[in-house]
């Protein structure tokens, strides 16, 4: 489908202000013939006005809010769709952002003044001669100033600088109020390390109520300076994101009270700053995204993320454009899979488009990032049943798009130049209903394909393929999709490594060397064309499900029967690091990795 034709489709069309979001959940869409027992729930709110492109002011009140903070009333709602709206009477609590200062400075670490000095030291740093002195310098500098009492500590408690281990110690004589050590582990080279680091530090932090803070490394002779940066940055977000918990659906919050942190030993002027600045504005996208994931189905509806995309629409409104379609505008494109996984629901789809540019200077790239975002997925009539299916999780099946929304976040804070980027979500949410897909049933995608509904519980590839046909048709030269797609890929990466999928050698570097940065975990599995056996239909083009073998593996060759062989692709299925398990909460998996990725393609 030409571009053109598109862009006239999305200049001309309407999108959910606040205001009229309740009225367009109660329109009623004649029946099509492509989707026949479609409940579509979607039209111009006024006959005659159109709402053109959205939005990029008309929901900027709330846009420094913390997302989904909603003041009660903000949005009118009639009659049946109160019920709905309100289910449960939640709305979440306005909680802000702890918003720490970060500084790079050189001074001894030793005259530091101020709550709490953490040292970051490895188990080599801890080695200690015949008469137990340390043979570290600054260990050997402050144990001497403490009388010994450093290593003497060390020793009792079995310090060892073992990843994640921490000792504080309440000392007078010093002018750092406390001293704390903090293990990395036998070497500590990684951005992984540093970031586990810097959780490690906020929990010091927080359990010592330290407004002000510093943080030194006892070996920093040995660092180059590129890696000083990324040092920093990294143990920057690993302390935003261990000091943060998302108390907005308690009804008591706890406030953070560390303000101040300084970086001593790491550099200092302009560049580090700068590098601190990008690792607050990754942290602050990658909150957001945790908040998307961590909100319940409930509260956040298809409606409420489109919402939330509008909303980074008009805090960047420089750089962005957004798009909302509704079911009657996707049914005009003819995305028949899309619609035939939201047709059960009572919450109306939405398919969310942002566009990013640049506001100066040549666009040399062209990316497309898309996103799952199944708000809710219960199955549909394949219903998730029995132990493990984890149906009471399944408010995570967005984290796909909340990866992709969070990365747009950033990206419109830190504006790179030289790059387009598209930011597509095909949101709605896999329920069971009369008007809802049948197993068995036929569903036709905007490209033409048709797809044998095999299975409904494999709802997230039905939505991504009219995604991708969309997002091809924005002219993109790469494309990466995430998703929660499959409990085959837990089984084989566990919990916190994504399996990314793709022909392209050259995308897979670029993604490598991206989470690299980022320090999150991938790991490239085949895209076996010899699977596609098992997905071969008796009655229409495909099935949507292969066997239980190689789940993952069928899922992304499925996914790559909608994408261009012109544009590079690649999959990424990020069903286990979406959550985690023990701290029962997202994990805002995907956005640091985007938006290093989306940099690397840029002109900066
Ligand atoms: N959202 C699930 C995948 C999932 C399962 C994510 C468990 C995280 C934890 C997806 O829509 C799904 O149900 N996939 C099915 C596919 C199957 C029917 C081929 C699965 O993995 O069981
Ligand atoms: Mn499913
Ligand atoms: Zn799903």
């Amino acid at each position: 489908m030409a571009g053109s034709l598109l862009h006239s489709f999305a200049t001309s069309f309407s999108s959910c202000s606040s205001s009229s979001s309740s009225r367009l959940l109660l329109s009623h869409s004649p029946p099509s013939l492509f989707f026949t027992r479609f409940r579509g729930a979607a039209a111009v709110a006024v006959p005659g006005v159109r709402f053109s492109r959205v939005l990029a002011s008309s929901s900027s009140s709330s846009s420094s809010r913390s997302p989904l903070c909603y003041r009660r009333g903000q949005r009118r709602h009639m009659a049946h769709s109160i019920a709905r709206a309100t289910l449960g009477l939640t709305q979440p609590n306005a909680v802000d952002v702890p918003k720490i200062a970060f500084a790079a400075k050189e001074i001894d670490a030793v005259e530091w003044k101020g709550d709490l000095l953490a040292v970051g030291v490895t188990e080599k740093d801890m080695a200690k001669d015949e008469s137990s002195k340390f043979d570290n310098s600054l260990l050997k500098k402050l144990d001497s100033q403490l009388g010994g009492l450093l290593s003497e500590a060390s020793s009792e408690e079995d310090f060892t600088g073992k990843a994640g281990q921490s000792m504080v110690l309440r000392l007078p004589g010093m002018s750092s109020k406390r001293i704390g050590l903090i293990g990395l582990g036998q070497s500590s080279s990684t951005t992984f390390a540093f970031r586990g680091f810097g959780e490690a530090f906020a929990a010091a932090a927080k359990s010592t109520q330290a407004n002000s803070a510093a943080v030194t490394l006892a070996t920093t002779s040995s660092i180059s300076n590129e890696s000083k940066l990324s040092t920093a940055s990294a143990i920057a977000s690993g302390t935003v994101l261990g000091l943060y918990e998302d108390t907005r659906y308690k009804s008591e919050g706890k406030k953070p009270v560390l303000k101040s942190v300084d970086f001593i030993g790491l550099g200092s002027g302009a560049e580090i700053e700068k590098k601190l600045k990008y690792a607050e504005d990754v942290s602050t996208a990658v909150i957001f995204g945790k908040e998307l994931v961590n909100s319940p189905a409930n509260v956040l509806t298809p409606v409420v993320l489109a919402e939330e995309a509008s909303k980074i629409a008009s805090t960047y409104s420089d750089v962005f454009t957004a798009t909302i379609l509704d079911a009657e505008k996707c049914e005009e494109l003819k995305m028949g899979s899309y619609l035939g996984v939201a047709a059960a629901s009572a919450n109306p789809p939405r398919f969310i488009h942002l566009c990013y540019k640049p506001s100066s200077g040549p666009v040399k790239t062209k990316l497309a990032l898309v996103g799952k975002g199944l708000t809710f997925d219960s199955g549909g009539y394949n219903i998730k049943t029995g132990a493990g299916c984890s149906i009471e999780l399944m408010k995570f099946d967005m984290g796909g798009s909340a990866a992709v929304l969070g990365a747009a976040k950033a990206i419109g804070q830190v504006k790179p130049p030289g790059v387009e980027v598209h930011f597509i979500v095909a949101a709605c949410e896999n329920m069971i209903s009369g008007t809802g897909m049948r197993p068995g049933d036929v569903v036709t995608a905007s490209n033409g394909k048709t797809i044998e509904v095999n299975n409904t519980d494999a709802e997230g590839r039905l939505t991504l393929a009219d995604a991708l046909v969309y997002a091809c048709n924005q002219g993109v030269d790469k494309i990466i999709d995430l998703a929660t797609l499959t409990g085959a890929c837990v089984v084989a990466l566990g919990p916190s490594i994504a399996g990314v999928f793709t022909p392209s050698d050259d995308l897979a570097k670029e993604v490598s060397t991206a989470a690299e940065a980022s320090g999150e975990k991938f790991w490239r599995m085949p895209l076996e064309e010899s699977y596609w056996e098992s997905m071969k239909s008796g009655v229409a083009d495909m099935v949507n499900t292969g066997g239980r073998q190689g789940g993952s593996i069928t899922a992304a060759l499925f996914l790559k029967q909608f994408v261009d062989e012109k544009v590079q692709w690649m999959h990424i299925d990020m069903a286990g690091p979406v959550w985690n398990d023990k701290k029962r909460a997202a994990t805002g998996f995907g956005i640091g990795t985007l938006v290093e990725w989306v940099l690397l393609n840029s002109s900066s």
